[in-house]
């Protein structure tokens, strides 16, 4: 005989009891600021769980040629976006101060190490820009991300639809003209164009994110070196040069009435 099954509930459904036991601040005693600190994190990795999604998702649909269902994936996408730019501020409630009576227990951890953040980056096409040696050869994390590297990524799946419309997209040159074509006829190409305002959107939210954090880290920690052994902000600054689709914001220059 089959056994009854539990009735559902929100906390069974959710797995609240196991969200709520994830949480292992390192002070001892607990120092009162370490659970906001782990818990913004956490919330972070679900937000980066669910642009994955959103991503793939775009990846399916440009693959699809279905620009309209693309349109409603960016715009769950960039309202995300805003959301995790503003977690900053709650984090910034944590002075230096406090933070510094913790922040040598969490050496040499770093959000460097961040597996899906790399998967984001990946799946947008930046290519293997940072090492990831810190994950072991045969973790799941170290799968992951090799898996992400060679499979169709957002701009690979952009192209297309552009190639498929008669654009050419081989080379930069020849992709930055491809959107001034569009950028300069919109009435002729409107889906397209409102697809690069979505794909530009996403890469400026994205950079807003990096500059956010920098200067939150500035904030807190000055020029100190990272728990993960980097530069610190020095490093930081470098990143805020890391476009996605660099011919897209290249195009504005050329761009005339
Ligand atoms: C007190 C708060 C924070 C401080 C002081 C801080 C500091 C740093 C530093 C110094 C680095 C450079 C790597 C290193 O040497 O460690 C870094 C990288 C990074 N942090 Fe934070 N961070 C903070 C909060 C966050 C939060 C809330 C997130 C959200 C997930 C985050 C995500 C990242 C990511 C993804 C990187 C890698 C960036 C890249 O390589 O492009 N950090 N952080």
């Amino acid at each position: 005989m089959v056994a009854p099954m539990a009735k559902l509930t929100y906390g069974s459904y959710l797995r609240v009891d196991d969200l709520l036991s994830l949480q292992h601040p390192q002070s001892d005693p607990p120092h009162h600021d370490e659970l906001l600190f782990i818990v913004i994190h956490q919330a972070y990795e679900l937000w980066f769980r669910q642009l994955l999604h959103e991503l793939e998702a775009v990846t399916r649909s440009l693959a699809a040629d279905d620009l309209l269902r693309t349109g409603k994936h960016f715009k769950r996408i960039h309202a995300i976006q805003r959301l995790i730019d503003q977690q900053v501020d709650i984090l910034e409630t944590m002075t230096p101060q406090e933070f510094n009576q913790f922040r040598a227990l969490l050496e040499p951890a770093s959000g460097f190490q961040s597996a899906q953040f790399r998967e984001l980056e990946f799946l947008c096409g930046a290519g293997r820009t940072t090492h990831f040696d810190f994950l072991e050869p045969t973790s799941e994390e170290r799968g992951r991300l090799e898996r992400r590297l060679s499979e169709p990524n957002v701009y690979d799946a952009l192209k297309g639809v552009l190639r498929r419309r008669g654009f050419a997209v081989e080379t930069p040159e020849e992709l930055t003209a491809s959107y001034k074509a569009i950028y300069q006829n919109p009435e002729r190409h409107y889906d397209l164009y409102l697809l690069l305002e979505d794909f530009i959107e996403f890469d400026e939210r994205f950079l807003l994110w990096r500059g956010r954090h920098v200067r939150m880290v500035e904030r807190m920690i000055g020029m100190k070196h990272g728990t993960g052994g980097s530069l610190g902000v020095n490093y930081l600054e470098k990143t805020l040069a890391k476009k996605f689709f660099p011919e897209l914001w290249a195009v504005r220059t050329e761009l005339t009435s």
